[in-house]
């Protein structure tokens, strides 16, 4: 066939091919690419190796197994076991008195910050936090509150930096009400917290009546990093959000965690942005099965991440690579790829990446990242 043919027919299989088909001609596909010598496919259908984010992974047999089974109940009349099963065994994980699920670690973050707060408060934050940056604009919208931004580093604060950041009493200024930090931080690309800072800063809001919130959507990845105590975590914080859907492979889920007084003031609100659901035990397995399962495991994907690191930093168009603590490897590219270009010349190769900005590129690792997959990788980064 020629080469002309071939690149014809393989964009009409791109293009036309719909689903339903294609399921229809998979058992026949090695038998019919052979012939035709390509694999006529859609994005969808190829076994890509996907690193654009922890949240992408898929429930294990075993997990969902254990979700069929759940006992479940009406979650609003608070009458699903497996839920409060789950809010009962995160907030023992962390000393703390109470939980709530959340269908989402958003909805968990906004959750706080509006149970923290009055309308006209001040939230002080990182600039690249995730309650900022990705939660469109919730902060202003659902607590009618003003953020401070400070600069930290790699998403992370000192104690200094939010004692300066605090209003003094002035009818003029919000009222500094909240500080909220991330663990791991996203933007920051998966680096920790010494936790002697959240000790300091802990000092700082104490002493000025400030409420100290956590954004734990990556937290398991942390303790395991640097092996590290929940119980620790739960004498420094007012609330965490934890997520389940992240490196924990749940698919759907997240669980804030606090004193009773405020879990129980986090529900009514809960209710009032819709998040109250009804037989949701299934979901609130997946987190049971997953805090069980997939804790130690994550050391496995820190380990992945560095050995990525290693490979890109063998590429002469890598100007810089964030240093890598827990899963996740941010590369500055330069030369002949901007992000963009590398992410498309990436996939062209079945590997899915982020451009994070015109010149950074992200690859998060996790439990659907097999140890072949992270080799296969690393030769076609080395062709590159
Ligand atoms: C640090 C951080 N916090 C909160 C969230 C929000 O989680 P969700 O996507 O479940 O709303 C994310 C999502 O990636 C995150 O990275």
């Amino acid at each position: 066939m020629s080469v002309c043919k071939g690149t014809i027919l393989k964009l009409i299989s791109q293009i036309l091919i719909p689903r339903h088909l294609f399921t229809f001609f998979t058992p026949f596909l090695p038998h019919l690419s052979k012939k035709i010598g390509f694999i006529p496919c859609r994005d969808y259908l190829r076994n890509m190796i996907d690193f654009r984010s922890d949240t992408v992974t898929k429930p294990t047999p075993a997990m969902l197994a254990f979700m069929q089974d759940a006992p479940v109940g009406d979650d609003v009349f608070g009458e699903d076991p497996s839920i409060n099963a789950l809010e009962k065994i995160t907030a023992a994980k962390f000393g703390m008195e109470a939980g709530l699920f959340c269908p989402s670690g958003t909805l968990s973050n906004q959750l706080a910050i509006k149970t923290h707060t009055q309308a006209g408060d001040e939230v002080i934050c990182d600039e690249l936090s995730h309650i900022y940056q990705y939660e469109g604009g919730g902060i202003a919208s659902n607590s009618g509150c003003s953020v401070k931004l400070l600069h930290g580093n790699r998403g992370r604060l000192k104690a200094n930096q939010i004692l300066a950041a605090i209003n003094p009493e002035d009818v003029h200024k919000p009222i500094s009400r909240l500080v909220s930090l991330e663990n791991t931080t996203n933007r920051g690309g998966g680096a920790c917290y010494q936790f002697s800072d959240f000790e300091d800063i802990q000092k700082v809001t104490k002493a000025h009546g400030l409420a100290l919130h956590l954004d734990g959507a990556r937290l398991f990845n942390a303790l395991v990093h640097k092996n590290e105590s929940p119980l620790d975590y739960g004498k420094v914080f007012d609330s965490i959000s934890i997520c389940l859907s992240k490196g924990l492979g749940a698919p759907v889920g997240s669980v804030l965690i606090g004193s009773a007084p405020f879990i129980k003031k986090a529900r009514r609100w809960r209710k009032v942005f819709g998040g109250g659901m009804r037989q949701a035990g299934f979901l609130a397995a997946a987190g049971i099965f997953a805090l069980d399962h997939h804790v130690d495991r994550l050391a496995e994907d820190h380990q992945h991440a560095l050995l990525l690191k290693d490979a890109l930093a063998k590429k002469s168009f890598v100007s810089e690579i964030l240093e890598v603590e827990t899963n996740i490897v941010i590369a500055s590219i330069g030369e002949k790829y901007t992000a963009a270009s590398l992410v498309a010349a990436l996939k062209e190769k079945d590997i899915l990446a982020i451009a994070m900005s015109p010149t950074q590129i992200r690859f998060v690792l996790h439990l659907d990242i097999t140890p072949e997959q992270v080799a296969r990788t690393i030769q076609i980064i080395e062709l590159l």
